[in-house]
């Protein structure tokens, strides 16, 4: 592998893993009524049109296709060729005609105690169709991109499904993320609306969207209007409204007309664009299409999930601001007719059992989350959710990095109790929908192992020449055969999008996905994380580079270098190297915070260092690659490996008996 990977710990995270030999059987009741049975996986690979035909059927096409798949231009993928369809229709309007308008598609639950809303389909069709009507009276057309940028309420999903009404493609901003952030995916996808709310409520207390977005307008000239719902209630302060451009969602939306007629588009209209964080400082706007996303969420939720539409109630913990929440809250569950929950706040407001009251409360039977929140429960103990009957849930999900073995049995165990599944999915912002999960009705679960490609996908391990490996055997996680929900490019970049993932193995033709890999004695693969300069915090990610660039931005600032260090809460955590200006002297007693808040300003909280260290030099080789393996030795607290590359090698000593700085406050 790269310089990236620290071997002697990979060897030893191998080493661990593979002693694990606890297994999870399906449940028998569960295995019976599966969803998707042990022999899907033979007919997918038999015929693969075939099978992705069938899952198409899920959705209502205006027009079907006339080809499945067209290849001839690979990477740059056709699904269901001449198909037309509308994805809001196929979210809302359809499941209203079927005769399920009063069913609850969400049950909202706000973080304040007792603010809760619950909207049916026959609601959400009406929301839907005000919004796209007043979408269109601020100029959004067809093709016209949106930015959100929202809290996690229901009009974070009706603004969502009023774009892809319009086949206006939208560009869901995190809430998390800062006005620089935000200004710079406004730009590069040229959004001339932006939709957001006054605040949402985080952690106990009103938290400001609203702000950012007027500092994002300072940045870019392409936003026309901003519409904005009240969420809070919370002053705007002084300038904090423009009337030339600002206008509220109750107004616009409220007046609007609750009929919609909405058109089919070709099944590659663009639906949206989530950016993510690759190895470069510049996010890369990350394209899906209509036909295939959709049909790839849809099944993936079916399968996975063992998706029950008629008795499930679904929850995910993800935010609308990342594409778990676009696949797995927004276009998955609700093209399938569900009922779901959705949270605004954090897991510990008003107390730490907030999450397993809702469970309670809702009864839900279906639960996905990420590894970094089961970690942070395990901290706390069983006590909190021993407290509250979580009876009801049958399947537990988890996404976002590998999730370690004793978390896997903490999560089935006190969560679980003991019968549910659970289900370590594997997948990307590029691969929009799960590509290596169990079955939960057919795989028996190993703790740590995401286990095989789901039917339909084609995923392997190989080496440097793109070989598979033996089992036993690590490498580079490829998907060897073009899906449905795959992104079909970046966004403004065709040549970054072929370089990025199809030069690698160009050719064997395989997607390159960035993680590293093993396949165990059984074939069964055990995702190890990034083997590129890509970090993964919280479930996260995170590029070493774009933090860089922020730090230099700092006027202190000459160099600095940036490694993902293992952390037992946050998987990974940002440790941040950092060469001063001769200018600035020591940097003054402030300065580790000073840095801190400057890329907390610049990126945004999650992208905090958890550590600053500043230093006279940085490991550097004779060509000037600075050597983050050396950087992940130090931040790892471990012996240093071979120095034997570097330029100076007396640096390491220089840099090791330095101070490290936590930025704790
Ligand atoms: C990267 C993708 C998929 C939605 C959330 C993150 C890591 C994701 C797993 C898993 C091991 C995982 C990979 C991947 N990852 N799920 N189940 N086991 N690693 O989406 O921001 O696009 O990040 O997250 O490293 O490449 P993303």
């Amino acid at each position: 592998m790269s310089d990236q990977s620290t071997p002697s710990q990979t060897e030893q995270t191998l080493a661990n893993l593979l002693k694990e030999d606890r297994r999870f059987e399906p449940p028998a009741a569960l295995a019976a009524e599966a969803n998707v049975k042990a022999d899907a996986y033979d007919e997918a690979a038999a015929d693969s049109d075939a099978f992705w035909a069938t899952q198409a059927e899920r959705l209502s096409w205006d027009k079907k296709w006339d080809q499945v798949l067209d290849w001839s231009n690979a990477p740059f993928a056709k699904w269901f060729v001449g198909g037309t369809l509308n994805a809001s229709y196929n979210c809302v309007d359809r499941h209203v005609e079927a005769g399920n308008g009063d069913k609850v598609a969400i049950h909202w639950v706000g973080e304040p105690v007792d603010d809760t809303r619950d909207i049916t389909y026959a609601q959400l069709k009406d929301e839907v169709s005000q919004a796209a009507n007043a979408l269109t009276d601020l100029g959004v057309g067809t093709g016209d991109r949106v930015a959100i940028y929202m809290p996690m309420i229901p009009e974070a999903i009706v603004a969502m499904l009023a774009c892809a009404r319009l086949g206006a493609p939208h560009t869901v901003v995190f809430g998390g993320f800062s006005a620089d952030a935000l200004a710079s995916r406004i730009d590069d996808c040229g959004a001339k609306v932006v939709v957001t709310a006054d605040g949402g409520y985080r952690r106990g207390a009103p938290s400001a969207l609203k702000p950012a977005v007027d500092e994002a307008r300072t940045k870019t000239d392409k936003v026309e209007k901003v519409l904005v719902v009240r969420r809070t209630g919370q002053d705007l302060g002084e300038n904090g409204w423009d009337d030339a451009v600002d206008v509220w969602w109750h107004d616009a939306v409220g007046s609007a007309s609750t009929e919609h007629a909405c058109e089919a588009f070709d099944s590659e209209h663009p639906l949206y664009v989530m950016y993510t964080s690759g190895t470069t400082g510049k996010p890369k706007g990350i394209l899906h299409t209509t036909g295939g996303y959709l049909t790839g969420a849809a099944y993936t939720h079916n399968a996975v999930f063992d998706l029950k539409p008629e008795t499930d109630v679904y929850w995910c913990t993800a935010d609308i601001g990342w594409v778990t929440g676009h696949s797995y809250i927004v276009y998955g569950p609700l093209a399938n007719g569900v009922t779901q929950v959705l949270y605004e706040g954090t897991p510990d407001s008003p107390e730490r059992g907030r999450w397993w009251q809702i469970i309670a409360d809702y009864k839900v039977t279906l639960f996905y989350t990420a590894p970094t929140a089961i970690r942070s429960f395990m901290k706390q103990g069983p006590d909190v959710p021993d407290r509250f009957d979580m009876s009801s849930l049958r399947i537990l999900g988890s996404v976002g990095e590998p999730i370690n073995p004793e978390a896997y049995v903490w999560y089935r165990h006190v969560i679980g109790g003991d019968r549910t599944p659970v289900v370590d999915t594997w997948w990307q912002t590029e691969t929009g929908a799960v590509m290596i999960s169990p079955l939960p009705g057919v795989t028996a679960g190993k703790p740590g192992s995401a286990m095989t490609a789901i039917p339909g996908i084609s995923a392997d391990v190989v080496d440097d020449e793109g070989n598979s490996v033996p089992n036993g055997s690590g490498g580079y996680l490829v998907v060897t055969k073009p899906w449905p929900s795959m992104l079909r490019t970046i966004w403004g970049d065709d040549d970054r999008y072929v370089d990025t993932y199809w030069s690698r193995f160009r050719k064997q033709g395989f997607y390159f996905a960035g993680d590293g890999a093993k396949k165990d004695t059984d074939g069964d693969i055990w995702v190890l994380g990034r083997v590129d300069d890509v970090m993964n915090v919280s479930g996260h990610r995170l590029s070493t580079t774009e933090i860089e660039s922020a730090l230099v931005s700092h006027p202190k600032v000459a160099e600095s270098a940036v490694v993902g260090a293992t952390d037992p809460d946050t998987g990974q955590a940002v440790v941040a190297y950092v060469i001063l200006r001769e200018e600035a002297g020591d940097g003054g007693p402030e300065i580790v915070k000073e840095l801190s808040d400057h890329v907390r300003r610049e990126i945004g909280p999650i992208a905090k260092p958890r550590e600053i260290m500043i230093v006279p030099e940085l490991p550097k080789t004779r060509s000037g690659k600075i050597m983050r393996r050396l950087l992940r030795d130090v931040a790892e607290k471990r012996e240093i490996g071979d120095t034997q590359t570097l330029a100076d090698a007396s640096i390491m000593d220089l840099i090791s008996a330095g101070q490290s700085t936590s930025t704790e406050d």
